[in-house]
């Protein structure tokens, strides 16, 4: 999955004969798995259709304030627009509307929303060769760049005009590929790896049978999401759960039994910078396993458990340069018990749940945590949703990594 998944991207056309490349610039980024909607100056209509491009985004396309020919036509809101981006990329930029950006002119729909966008912005600029190298166009966009726009740079080849040198719309594969990097290189975890243990554990009683518990997993694989989408690489070990999840920094670990998790976190261990342990293992297994399936006999049956190993003690024992976050599931005397697990398995941060807080736990998309740090200071969040409770243990690890 690319880091532009799910991602809101404004694509500005502006009227350069480059514009036939959107066409496949739109698909490539659909492709990353990104939402589109797409703005276009009215002369760039002369070189793609609008329903070219609504068709491909299956968004509609805006290139006026409002539609002259229909008179219950709505504002087609710039602002809204603006807001609604997370990226707004304008490609083909013409000198014309990259010269206006520099300005502030404002005499289309494109540029209202260029002035009113929050987020940040890109341009790929398209033009013949003595235009790309102008003084006036070089001072626009040194311009642009001082206003923290990121530039993508035009390719070498033959123009349109036939002549050769730099000027060429950069292929849209390749903006699609810079825009990626960039993002991923602003992250706060880009270069991190970290570890996420998820889900439950099944300890086998017999080749049919197992001992198991409710987690679903979700707590664990909105981590490992919430991490991956700040630029971690990810190493997820989960044991059996129904969470799916494909993103291209996101290694999953399958795993079933407790003895399984405890072996692959040592295999990976060793060369985190983070590990965060959210796994309802299970802490006793079956003394015996059998390789037949037990047949019922008597009218009582007496099983002999044993412990499995504690995976974060463990981690914890052989801890480096490791940041190395733990869970705590308590019904009583919470921050006491959660402090204890803290020192005793060596921590940096522990995040705690309390079963007395409603819609916190188990099964449910929401949870209520407390994270204590090795000092003992206290932050109480909020109940929210599993989604956001990972981006607050993040932040938490970010300041952590950065102190
Ligand atoms: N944990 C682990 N390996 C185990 C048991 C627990 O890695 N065999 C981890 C969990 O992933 C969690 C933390 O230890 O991060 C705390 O789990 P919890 O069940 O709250 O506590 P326990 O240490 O098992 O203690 P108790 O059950 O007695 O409260």
């Amino acid at each position: 999955m690319s880091i532009l998944s799910s991602k809101n991207i404004l694509l500005g056309i502006s009227a350069g004969i480059a514009a036939y490349k959107t066409a496949s610039l739109v698909r490539a980024f659909i492709k990353a798995g990104a939402n589109v909607k797409v703005v276009m100056t009215p002369a760039s209509k002369d070189f793609v259709t609008p329903l070219t491009l609504s068709t491909l985004s299956k968004n509609p396309v805006h290139s006026t304030f409002y539609n002259e020919d229909d008179e219950n036509a709505e504002w087609n809101n710039h602002v809204e627009l603006g807001l609604w981006a997370d990226y707004l990329i304008i490609a083909p930029a013409t000198a014309n509307t990259l010269s206006k950006m520099a300005n502030g002119t404002c005499d289309n729909l494109l540029l209202a929303t260029y002035l009113s966008a929050k987020c940040p912005v890109y341009f790929a600029p398209a033009m013949d060769l003595d235009m790309y190298k102008h003084p006036s166009t070089k001072n626009t966009f040194t311009t642009l760049q001082s206003f923290g726009n990121i530039m993508i740079p035009a390719t070498s080849g033959e123009l349109a005009s036939g002549l050769v040198g730099q000027g060429r719309l950069a292929e849209p594969e390749d903006i699609v590929t810079f825009i990626e990097n960039d993002i991923l290189g602003k992250l706060p975890l880009k270069g991190k790896t970290i570890l996420i243990t998820a889900g439950p554990t099944h300890e086998a009683l017999d080749p049919v049978r197992f001992i198991g518990n409710h987690s679903s997993g979700k707590m664990g694989f909105e981590i490992a999401k919430a991490s991956a989408s700040l630029g971690a690489n990810v190493i997820l070990i989960t044991g059996p759960t129904n969470q799916q999840v494909n993103h291209s920094l996101i290694q999953v670990v399958p795993v079933v039994s407790a003895q399984n998790m405890y072996d692959a976190a040592h295999t990976y261990y060793k060369n985190v910078d983070v590990a965060i342990l959210s796994a309802a293992v299970a802490d006793y297994k079956p003394k015996e396993i059998s390789n037949k399936k037990i047949k019922k006999s008597d009218t009582t049956f007496v099983l002999e458990l044993e412990k499995t190993k504690d995976i974060l003690a463990s981690l914890g024992e052989v801890k480096q340069k490791q940041l190395l976050v733990g869970f705590a599931l308590e019904t009583n005397n919470e921050l006491e018990y959660a402090k204890g697990k803290l020192k005793k398995k060596n921590l940096d941060l522990i995040v705690l749940n309390s079963l007395k807080d409603k819609g916190a736990g188990f099964k449910s998309d929401t949870n209520k945590v407390t994270i204590i740090d090795k000092e003992f200071n206290i932050k109480a969040y909020e109940l929210k949703s599993k989604a956001e409770v990972a981006k607050d243990i993040l932040r938490e690890v970010i300041n952590k990594l950065d102190a």
